[in-house]
């Protein structure tokens, strides 16, 4: 018989809150994820100033995936509140570096992101998927395995010229 592979994350794997002190790396590896996902090059520029914000608002957070001594993955969630459903949360950005993946380390930074949620009050959480990320049926079925839900809802957005 095979034997069943360990969905524990590894030992060596921590699962921290992200402090200022981690600005330079996260920043670093958030832009990888924009590149690689082809987010828009406006999108990519923000990332200095909005990350900041990220780490100093309290509607906001980030956790962060650390292993040997490095950041090998990271999440970052923001908080609302609307008439539908009260306070709730979204999962803005979630990467974990090439090598590391298979390990469990998206599922702990997103364990770690449920609970930041829980802990404000938030009666859900929700995450947009990228057209890009949409044609992903793996990366549909990760989150599906992890109790999200297609709403099947759509988003319009536009910009607001300052
Ligand atoms: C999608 C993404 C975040 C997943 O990260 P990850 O760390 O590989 O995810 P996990 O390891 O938690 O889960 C992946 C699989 O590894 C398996 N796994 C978990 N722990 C394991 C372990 N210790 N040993 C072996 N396999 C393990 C899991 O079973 C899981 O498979 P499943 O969905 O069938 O259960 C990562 O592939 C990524 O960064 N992709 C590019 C960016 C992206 O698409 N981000 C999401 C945008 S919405």
């Amino acid at each position: 018989m095979r034997r069943r592979r360990s969905l524990a994350p590894p030992a060596r794997l921590g699962i921290r809150a992200a402090r200022r002190g981690d600005y330079g790396a996260l920043a670093k590896l958030f832009r990888r994820f924009y590149r690689e996902e082809g987010f828009s090059r406006a999108a990519l520029a923000r990332v200095p100033r909005t990350l900041a914000e990220v780490l100093r608002r309290r509607d906001t957070a980030a956790f962060l995936a650390e292993a040997q001594g490095r950041i090998v993955g990271a999440i970052a969630l923001s908080s609302a509140y609307g008439l539908e459903v009260g306070a709730y949360a979204e999962i803005e950005d979630l990467y974990v570096l090439p090598g590391w993946r298979r390990h469990g380390v998206a599922s702990a930074l997103v364990a770690a992101g449920l609970d930041w949620a829980r802990r404000r009050g938030c009666h859900d959480v929700e995450v947009v998927l990228t057209p890009h990320a949409q044609g992903q049926r793996a990366l549909l079925q990760w989150y599906r395995r992890r109790g999200f839900a297609d709403t099947g809802r759509r988003i319009f957005e536009r910009a607001l010229k300052r």
